[in-house]
């Protein structure tokens, strides 16, 4: 028998979905919402953390996301999507949660140091970037979620969110608040095109939605090798953005090896590579990008799928609300 778990996961609005967010956590989502109650969250909110003076960037993208759901085929049926501004119970938690945290300890989370020193905060830190682990703590236990499929990066996360949770049910002395899994993804992070990490605003992402012509310019700009200059060349395979592509989307392995073969002992040129990959990645994108054209036609369609599933959140977290404010003393009547 499966355990019965309940799955919390979530994307900031920054912009749309790329193919890097498919392998990464979509195809896993698809998989879970068939085993388990899942909650997928628009983490409107934290977006704003490093976001905020920009809040039409972060409205705008919502949409964006919430088509990329329904996109790739994610059922509201099964999957309960939520808009994290519109759940007033996760701030009012991620209050009672700042004190059971200290600064110098989210000073020490890996995640926030990293994201720190890449947006050069210094002395400008805003407090609500630096505690946005606890707001996350509280986005996973508004739902009392037990698995958390999150990339590598995130671990510290749901670290923080335990200690959080034995914390609060240590102090008032009660079971309420449960701890949650990482459920951590073995598929390697798909790089963006010219080889670093995939992202929207490195301009180096396909987009779920891209185009035939999209996808052919920015396969065609794919890093490959640079030693690899005259196609009788021998060319290297590893750190090669076009085969680690081809592994992950071509499903005939044995011509993937052969090609392999090929390129490394030379007569094997990158543009047949390519226009090898654009055909795959066409065939792959290509369903994907007429739902979305389709789903974008009823932006209001979209925007309900999400106000219902808010609603139903809206359920379950007045319902933790209920718990912890019984165990904190706080149910006046
Ligand atoms: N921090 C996550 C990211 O940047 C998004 C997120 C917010 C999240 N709240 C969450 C992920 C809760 C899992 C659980 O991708």
């Amino acid at each position: 028998m499966e355990q019965k778990q309940i799955v919390l996961t979530g994307d900031r609005p920054t912009g749309p979905l790329h193919l890097g967010h498919y392998v990464g956590s979509l195809a896993n989502r698809l998989e879970l919402e068939k085993k388990y109650k899942q909650y997928v969250m628009i983490a409107d909110v934290q977006a704003l953390t490093d976001n905020f003076e920009h809040p039409e960037k972060i409205r705008r993208n919502v949409l964006e996301v919430g088509l990329d759901y329904l996109a790739v085929g994610l059922d509201p049926d099964k999957t309960t999507f939520f808009i994290q501004s519109m759940i007033p119970q996760i701030a009012e938690l991620t209050m009672f949660y700042l004190n059971l945290v200290t600064v110098s300890r989210l000073e020490r989370n890996p995640t926030v140091k990293t994201e720190i020193k890449d947006r050069n905060f210094e002395r400008s830190l805003p407090a609500g970037f630096l505690m946005y682990p606890v707001s996350q703590a509280a986005d996973i236990t508004i739902v009392k979620g037990t698995l958390v499929p999150v990339g590598e990066d995130q671990l510290p996360m749901i670290e923080q969110t335990n200690e959080i949770v034995r914390s609060f049910n240590r102090i008032y002395k009660t079971d309420v608040l449960h701890e949650a899994k990482a459920l951590i993804s073995n598929v390697p992070r798909l790089p963006g095109t010219d080889g670093t990490k995939m992202s929207k605003s490195a301009g180096n992402a396909i987009s779920l939605g891209d185009s035939l012509d999209d996808i052919s310019k920015k396969v065609m700009s794919m890093y490959t090798d640079p030693d690899h200059v005259r196609v009788e060349d021998p060319g290297k395979v590893e750190g090669n953005v076009v085969f680690t592509y081809l592994d992950v989307f071509d499903s005939n392995k044995q011509e993937v090896a052969q090609l392999k073969a090929e390129y490394q002992k030379g007569g094997l040129g990158d543009v047949k590579l390519k226009r090898r990959l654009i055909d795959i990645l066409d065939a792959f994108i290509a369903p994907i990008r007429e739902r979305r054209e389709q789903l974008a036609k009823d932006p209001n369609y979209v925007m309900n799928v999400l106000l219902d599933g808010t609603k139903k959140t809206l359920h379950v977290a007045e319902q933790t609300m209920y718990d912890v404010r019984r165990a904190m003393l706080l149910d006046y009547k």
